[in-house]
């Protein structure tokens, strides 16, 4: 079965780290959960047919929401076939300031506010995601001439994807996302990341995700875990994940970074796999 991959870049994207995720899946379980969904990376490889997905990201969910509808789905990529014709500098930072006028921005319909976030995404510096304290989108143009907003197969298959599975989309915080969750269901967390200093980037959204969230979220999983979940959930290799997840079990990877506030700490970073179930592995690089 040919399956969908992640429309949009996502700053911590999982695609990198993706066989050794998928190593550490249980062998089965009822509803997959994703409350930090971002592009997606492992909903679609697991392409599982009940699902919630979450991201507090209202403009990235409205994209999924959008898209899953025919006439959404339709209309978001005639827009984009005609912003692909329109492409350059200026024309980006028209899209981009939209959001500069509220009343403007409030009129958008559905499918121009997905077109615009998916445009931007592919047009704007590294696929960062980053708004100013007034929530105005911020990040420069990436100066590309030509842009591809969208791959038609990968589209069609991210639609069908959604028309025929049960999948519910919510833009709400992680914790009331994973509230209705059973024994036997599989949580996957991929939060913003720790660091152990901080000045790693981390404010995908107006919120920001600081060390009293990372402990706020640890307590979630807890629960979970109580309650008979499979929960699996990755971060950096810092010193207060390690405290807060001592008691499940910790898998410890290498993985390629691209996205930081400082271009020279750029390359391999530590991360961390943590389940609350015994997965017999060891990875080696
Ligand atoms: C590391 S990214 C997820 C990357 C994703 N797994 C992928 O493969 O692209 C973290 C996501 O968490 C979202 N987020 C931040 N705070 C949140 C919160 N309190 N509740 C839900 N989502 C949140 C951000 O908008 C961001 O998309």
């Amino acid at each position: 079965m040919l399956k969908a991959k992640p429309f949009v870049k996502w700053a911590g994207g999982k695609r990198q780290i993706i066989d050794k995720l998928l190593k550490l899946v249980p062998v089965e379980y009822n509803t997959y959960y994703e409350p930090f969904v971002g592009g997606g990376a492992l909903l679609f490889e697991l392409s599982p047919k009940c699902a919630v997905i979450n991201d507090s990201n209202k403009e990235l969910m409205n994209v999924y929401k959008t898209i899953s509808t025919d006439k959404g789905y339709e209309e978001t990529l005639k827009i984009l076939n005609n912003y692909e014709k329109k492409h350059d500098e200026a024309f980006y930072y028209k899209i981009r300031n939209i959001d500069k006028d509220k009343v403007k921005f409030s009129k958008l319909n559905d499918y121009e506010r997905a077109a615009r976030t998916i445009y931007l995404n592919k047009a704007c510096f590294n696929g960062l995601y980053r708004v100013n304290s007034k929530g105005e989108f911020n990040v420069p143009f990436n100066k590309k001439l030509k842009i591809n907003t969208y791959d038609g197969q990968n589209m069609t298959l991210a639609y069908v994807y959604f028309q025929t599975n049960k999948i519910t989309m919510l833009s709400t915080d992680f914790e009331e996302a994973v509230k209705d969750a059973k024994k036997g269901d599989f949580i996957y967390f991929d939060p913003p990341y720790d660091s152990e200093n901080d000045n790693t980037f981390n404010s995908y959204t107006e919120d920001g995700f600081g060390k009293e969230e990372q402990r706020r979220l640890a307590k979630v999983y807890k629960e979970l875990s109580d309650r008979g979940c499979y929960v699996m959930l990755s971060n950096h290799n810092t010193t207060l994940i390690n405290e807060l997840y001592k008691d499940y079990n910790i898998h410890v990877i290498n993985a390629k970074r691209n996205i930081n506030s400082k271009g020279e700490k750029r390359g391999n970073v530590e991360e961390v796999i943590i389940t609350n179930y015994e997965v017999d592995i060891e990875f080696e690089d």
